[in-house]
C-alpha cells in the first residue's frame, strides 16, 4: 500500500460529518489501494461526541484506514493534510440577517484559510460544504494567500447529482445516460441547472423535453427547492446525499473526468462566461491530472444567460457584504 493520503474534515461530528466519515475511511474517495488518514476537526463541546464516531470507526476496520486524529485547533488537525473537507459551518438561527450569517462564518473559514496556508502538505486540495458554500470558500482561500486560488471550491455536486436524478426520472433514461450537466452560480435557490447543454443518450435535453414550461415552473424549482424538501419530509436537512456528493466531488478532482463529460464545481472565475472575476461560482469543469478547467465555448441562449446573471449578482452581493466586514 501507498503512503497514506491525509484527509482533513471539519464539523466532524455533525451529520453529514456521520455519513462522509465512514465512506472515505472504507475507501470510496481513493480506491481499496490507497490508505488515508482521517484528521477531523470539531469545536470543543462537540470532542466527546466526536470521539463516539472514532470509537465507531475503529469498530469497522477498515483495511485502508491508517489513523485517526481528532482536535478543536485547526493549526494541528490542518498539518500536512491533502484534502481539506470543510463541511462545519454555523447554521442560521433564529433572527439571524444574512449579514449576521456570513459575519459568523467569517469567524470560522477565515482563521480555517490562514491554518491552512500555514500548515497543510503543498498539494493541498480545498472543498467547501457547509454553507454559504460559494463565500465561504471564497472567504477561506482569501485568506490563503500562498495557496493558489485553484486549490478552493465549493461543492454543487449535490445540486448537480439532483439535476441528473430529476432529468433521468422525467425522460425515463438513466442516470448513467446524462451527460453535460450543468449548475451554474450559487449553491442556493438562485442556481442555474442547465438543460440546454445536458444531454439524454446524446441529444440535447431541452430539445428532448420541449417544454419550456416545464423546464422553468417544474424542473428548476425542483432541483434548487430539493434541500428544503427533504427537510420538510426528513424533519432534518440532506446529510447522506450532501455526504456523498462531497465524496464525488473531490475524487472528480482526484481521478479526472471521463472524455466527453463534464462535472459541476464552484471553482475561482477567471472572467469566463462573464462571471466577476474572482468570484467562486459554479461551472461545468473538466479535470485532469489534479487540475480543474471551465468549459469554454459553451452558446447561452437569453433565458441562460438571465438566470446566470441573477445567481452571479447573489454572490457579488454576498462577497461585498464579506468584503464590507473585513474578511476578505
Ligand atoms: P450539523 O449541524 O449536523 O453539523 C455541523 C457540525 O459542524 C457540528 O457538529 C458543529 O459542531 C461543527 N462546527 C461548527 N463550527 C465549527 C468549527 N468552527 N470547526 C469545526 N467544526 C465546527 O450540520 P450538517 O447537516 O452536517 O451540515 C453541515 C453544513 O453543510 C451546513 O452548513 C449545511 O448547510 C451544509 N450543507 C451543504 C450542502 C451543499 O450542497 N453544499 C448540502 C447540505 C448541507
Amino acid at each position: 500500500m501507498s503512503t497514506p493520503v491525509k484527509v482533513a474534515v471539519t464539523g466532524a461530528a455533525g451529520q453529514i460529518g456521520y455519513s462522509l466519515l465512514f465512506r472515505i475511511a472504507s475507501g470510496s474517495l481513493f480506491g481499496p489501494d490507497t490508505p488515508v488518514e482521517l484528521r477531523l476537526l470539531e469545536i470543543t463541546p462537540a470532542l466527546k461526541s466526536l470521539e463516539g464516531v472514532v470509537m465507531e470507526l475503529d469498530d469497522c476496520a477498515f483495511p485502508t484506514l491508517a489513523g485517526v486524529q481528532i482536535g478543536d485547533d485547526p493549526a494541528t488537525v490542518f498539518d500536512g493534510v491533502n484534502f481539506a473537507l470543510l463541511v462545519g459551518a454555523r447554521p442560521r438561527g433564529p433572527g439571524m440577517e444574512r449579514g449576521d450569517l456570513l459575519e459568523a462564518n467569517g469567524g470560522i473559514f477565515a482563521p480555517q484559510g490562514k491554518a491552512l496556508n500555514d500548515v497543510a502538505a503543498d498539494d493541498i486540495r480545498v472543498v467547501v460544504t457547509g454553507n454559504p458554500a460559494n463565500t465561504n470558500a471564497l472567504i477561506a482561500q482569501s485568506n490563503a494567500p500562498d495557496i493558489p486560488a485553484s486549490r478552493f471550491s465549493a461543492l454543487t455536486r449535490l445540486d448537480h447529482n439532483r439535476a441528473i436524478s430529476q432529468l433521468a426520472a422525467k425522460t425515463g433514461a438513466a442516470v448513467t445516460d446524462i451527460k453535460k450537466m450543468t449548475i451554474w452560480g450559487n449553491h442556493s435557490a438562485t442556481q442555474y441547472p442547465d438543460l440546454f447543454h445536458a444531454e439524454v443518450k446524446g441529444q440535447i435535453a431541452a430539445d428532448l423535453i420541449n417544454d419550456q414550461d416545464w423546464l422553468e415552473n417544474t424542473y428548476i424549482p425542483t432541483v434548487a427547492k430539493r434541500g428544503a424538501a427533504i427537510i420538510d419530509a426528513r424533519g432534518a436537512s440532506s446529510a447522506a446525499s450532501a455526504a456523498s456528493a462531497t465524496i464525488d466531488h473531490a475524487r472528480t478532482w482526484a481521478q479526472g473526468t471521463p472524455d466527453g463529460d463534464w462535472v459541476s464545481m464552484a471553482v475561482k472565475s477567471d472572467g469566463s462566461y462573464g462571471v466577476a472575476e474572482g468570484l467562486i461560482s459554479s461551472f461545468p469543469v473538466t479535470v485532469k491530472d489534479g487540475e480543474w478547467q471551465i468549459v469554454q465555448g459553451l452558446e447561452l441562449n437569453d433565458f441562460s444567460r438571465a438566470k446566470i446573471d441573477a445567481s452571479v449578482a447573489e454572490l457579488a452581493e454576498e462577497r461585498d457584504a464579506v468584503k464590507g466586514l473585513g474578511l476578505i
